[in-house]
């Protein structure tokens, strides 16, 4: 049963920015695009083990920090190598200021 989460406040993102959620020993990437949107991927990198949240939103794709691998969040596309395992991504909503994610 999937359920949804408080992930961080809406403010708690800039545009086009990304922020590190943990919870219950996961480890979540959740974005705002350019337009106030919110999405939200697996927190690690699917080359090695490094997290997204310390990498660069540019319009609808994470850069990796580490070797500039690069993913489209909304769809979790890798689209840039060595990144080519997709990123998982889950669904998001927004509730009186509060972002939500559904994890399972
Ligand atoms: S760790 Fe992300 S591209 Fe290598």
């Amino acid at each position: 049963m999937a359920d949804w989460v408080a992930a961080c406040a809406a403010d708690d993102i800039e545009e086009e920015d990304v922020i590190r959620f943990d919870h219950e020993g996961r480890s979540f990437a959740i974005y705002r695009s350019e337009d106030s949107d919110y999405y939200a991927t697996d927190g690690f990198c699917t080359h090695e083990r490094v997290h997204l949240a310390d990498g660069l939103v540019m319009g609808a794709v994470i850069e990796c920090p580490k070797h500039n691998g690069r993913f489209d969040y909304t769809s979790g596309k890798a689209k840039k190598t060595p990144a080519c395992v997709d990123l998982r991504t889950y669904p998001v909503k927004v509730e009186a200021g509060t972002v939500y994610i559904q994890v399972d």
